[in-house]
């Protein structure tokens, strides 16, 4: 885990903006994120941006079968020690804006949940769309797509978007504290 979390702070040193994040997220985050899964709904668990996997941890930690995980990573080093890690877990090395190919490519038509860590703040609302709507129109209704921030606004453009949303925890353990937002599909959906 040492060499995890060096490795992911030497990355966030070359590439602030897509890292994102100093160190992986704390598994009192990851415990929180995954309590807000209902594992009872059908589905694939999709993962964005999984970094060292500290969130996929929580969800395994939760009782997710690795085979209803989908995990995306869009930095190589990070993808092929996710793979290392998690052999039995669906790996994609790519970029969540492509969502809507990668869903067509492998077939995947229905999500239990999505959970997301990318800095989609940072997205422009055109990438921002290009990773939400595919994500909603495969979640159906009541599923949620919830979204890791350090910002205490939402992340997303709900208006522009179309879509709901609301912080739904806050956790301080972690560095630095995270909130977690919830976004379903808006009334017009
Ligand atoms: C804040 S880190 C979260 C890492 C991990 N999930 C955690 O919680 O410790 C954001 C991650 O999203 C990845 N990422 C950023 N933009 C991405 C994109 N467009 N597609 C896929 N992954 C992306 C980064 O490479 C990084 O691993």
């Amino acid at each position: 885990m040492a060499s995890e979390a060096v490795l992911f702070f030497s990355l966030w040193l070359q590439r602030p903006l897509q890292i994102a994040a100093v160190s992986p997220s704390s598994s009192h985050l990851a415990n929180a994120m995954a309590g807000l899964i209902d594992l009872n709904r059908p589905g694939l668990v999709l993962e964005l941006g999984a970094g060292t996997g500290s969130l996929t941890r929580g969800l395994l930690r939760a009782g997710c079968p690795p085979d209803r995980l989908v995990i995306v990573e869009r930095e190589p080093a990070l993808a092929d020690g996710l793979r290392r890690n998690f052999p039995s877990i669906r790996t994609v090395t790519g970029d969540a804006t492509r969502l809507a190919d990668l869903f067509v490519e492998r077939g995947i038509t229905r999500l239990c949940a999505v959970v997301s860590s990318l800095p989609i703040k940072w997205f422009s609302p055109i990438d921002q769309r290009r990773v939400v709507e595919p994500c909603l129109g495969r979640l159906g209704p009541g599923g949620r797509f919830l979204q890791l921030t350090n910002a205490f606004a939402s992340p997303l453009a709900m208006n522009a978007l179309g879509i709901r949303g609301a912080c739904v925890a806050h956790v301080w353990r972690n560095l630095p504290p995270g909130q977690i937002w919830a976004y379903s599909a808006g009334d017009g959906a």
